[in-house]
Order: C-alpha cells, then structure tokens, then sequence
C-alpha cells in the first residue's frame, strides 16, 4: 500500500506540477495521522506487509518522523519504503537508519545543474547528492527514480546508468506519463522503455536482464562490473498490469486500486462518518473485487469529464 502523507512539495518537478504549485488541499481534507495508522493497522491484518510512503514531499508533513516510529510499530508491516526528493533528508538518515527503513527512492531526474534546475524549477541538487552519499554510508538501500523526457534529460541517461557503476544503486528509468497537474498531455515524442533500453544498448551491448521479483513494475538489468542495478518502468505502456497489486490511499484518502483509476471510495468520509472496522474491511474487498484488468480499463472507467489532470503529488507517486 502506497501512503501518499503530503500533497505538497518544495520542487515543483514540470512533468508532476506547474510553477505555480497546485492547488493545495484545505488541511482538513488531508487524513490525519491516526486516521492513516488505523487504515494501516486493518489493512495490515487483512495481508499487507509492505508500505511505501511518498506524496508530494513526505518530510514536509509535519512529525512525519513521529508517523514513521507508529508505523513501523505495526507488527504486520515487514517493509516500509520512502519516496522523496531528498531535499529535506540529511538531518534524517541515522533516525530512518535506527527505524530499520529498508529502501529509499530518491527523485532525480539529472546529475547536471543547470538541467536539474530546469526540471525541478529549483536549485537544489547539492542537496539531492549530499543525501544519497549519506544514505548509501548508512547502508539503506537507494533507489533512484529518473522520468526520461525528450528534450529535457536523454543525455543524462548514461551518466544516471553510470552511478550503478560506481555505487550499490539501484537506478530506475520511468516512462513519462500525463499526471502533471494540468490539462495537457505529456511529451509528444515519448521515450518508451523500448527507446530507453536501446539507447542504453548503444553504449553498453552487454547487458544481462535478472528475475523481476514478484509484484514488480520494473523490468531490472544488470551490466557487468556495475556495483548497483538498473531497470525501467513503463509508467505510460502499462506493461506490467498483471502482475501488479497496488493499492494506493491518496492524502485526501481516496482508495485507489489503480494508478490511472479515479478513485475507487474515499475512506476518510467513511471513517468521519463512524465507520467499524469490519466496514472499512468491506469496502476494501469490494474495491480489490472490481479492480480494472489493468491501467488502460482503469483509465477507460474513469468518468468522461474527469480525464487524466491530476498531479502525481495528489495520486502518490
Ligand atoms: N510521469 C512519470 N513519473 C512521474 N513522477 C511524478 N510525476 C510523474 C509523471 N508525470 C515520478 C517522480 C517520482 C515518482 C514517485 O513519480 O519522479 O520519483
Ligand atoms: Fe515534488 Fe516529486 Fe512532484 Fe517533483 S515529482 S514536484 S519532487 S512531488
């Protein structure tokens, strides 16, 4: 289950928000801690074991590490997993550490500055880097997250691949898709996972495909020498619909089954207006019930005025 604690954020990545921001969600719209822990505690007793925390910008929620402490008390929960920019982190990583985090996605998208600056409309990739050295010190597994856009970043593909080289990183290559908080769509000249695997190929041929774990949405290579992984995400070819079992509870607590649904029911309406466990149990096998066959049903269901305009802030990335 992916935990999206945060609607807001301190980048403002083009393909996720406009400059301005989005509009952001009235405070009381947003699930408070306990409603999400308790979500969580039900949840995890009907079988989920693994949490991911994203947003927008986690750490931007207030006592986030309090939350962490509660969640990671929950004795069915085996994994928890943090996606951030890495902006906010520093300061964290021997709490993270002494929390047993597992694994950290880091969102970046260049290892140049000035690209990075024209992605993120921010200037922070010291920031960035700094952390993902510390996190790699502390042992917490990394993961770098990297949307490849025509025109913005496919010639920092290579010199991405390459920190697998010299570090235990695991970098993964994401296909652009179309939740960039505004009507438009995405790139018109998309770099599919196709086109990202060949481009990789041109430099490195000798490149060895591993078992993708069960669940995984991530196609993972291995090239020789390398001291980290690499993989790609057809974010946008949905390529990996069947084996996926996601759910996602967005800040304003909508469930969703699916990535490109709209919603499936939104429990902290259900909880506000006295929902029982048990009720709340319901609604969750219900919802897995009438899961779409995959991202392009979900996208088909969604109701006609409500074309794909969210930003992935809003969903949980
Ligand atoms: N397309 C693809 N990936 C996106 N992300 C945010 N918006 C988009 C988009 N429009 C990614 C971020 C982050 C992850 C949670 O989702 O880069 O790493
Ligand atoms: Fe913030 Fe992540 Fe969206 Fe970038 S992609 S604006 S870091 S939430």
């Amino acid at each position: 289950m992916r935990l999206a604690v945060t609607d807001r954020c301190n980048l403002r990545c083009f393909y996720c928000m406009p400059e301005e921001g989005i509009n952001y969600l009235p405070k009381n719209d947003l699930l408070t801690f306990e409603e999400i822990l308790r979500v969580t505690t039900i949840f995890a007793n009907q079988g989920i074991s693994k949490i991911r925390i994203t947003g927008g910008e986690p750490f931007l929620r207030k006592d986030m590490m309090q939350f962490l402490e509660s969640i990671s008390a929950i004795p069915a929960i085996k994994k928890i997993h943090i996606t951030t920019n890495g902006t906010l982190l520093i300061d964290k990583i021997p709490k993270l550490k002494a929390l047993g985090i597992n694994s950290i996605n880091l969102s970046l998208d260049s290892l140049d500055k000035k690209r990075f600056h024209e992605i993120t409309r921010r200037d922070d990739l010291d920031k960035v880097m700094e952390a993902m050295h510390a996190l790699i010190a502390a042992n917490i597994q990394v993961k770098i997250n990297m949307v490849v856009m025509d025109g913005k970043n496919t010639e920092d593909v290579i010199t991405m691949l390459e920190l697998a080289k010299d570090f235990p990183v695991d970098v993964r290559f994401i296909e652009e898709m179309p939740f960039n908080g505004t009507k438009g769509q995405g790139n018109p000249t998309f770099w599919s996972h196709k086109t990202i695997l060949e481009h990789i190929k041109t430099k490195y041929a000798d490149i060895q495909k591993l078992k993708d774990p069960a669940f995984s949405t991530s196609m993972n290579y291995q090239i020789p020498n390398f001291k980290g992984t690499f993989g790609i995400i057809a974010a946008y070819s949905r390529t990996f619909c069947g084996t996926c079992n996601r759910i996602r509870l967005t800040p304003q607590g909508t469930l969703k089954t699916c990535l490109y649904d709209n919603g499936v029911f939104n429990i902290r309406d259900l909880m506000r207006a006295g929902a029982t466990d048990e009720d709340l149990i319901i609604a969750l096998q219900e919802a897995l019930n009438h899961r779409a066959k995959d991202g392009h049903e979900a996208e088909q269901n969604r109701n006609k005025n409500f074309p794909v305009s969210e930003s992935m802030a809003t969903i949980g990335g």
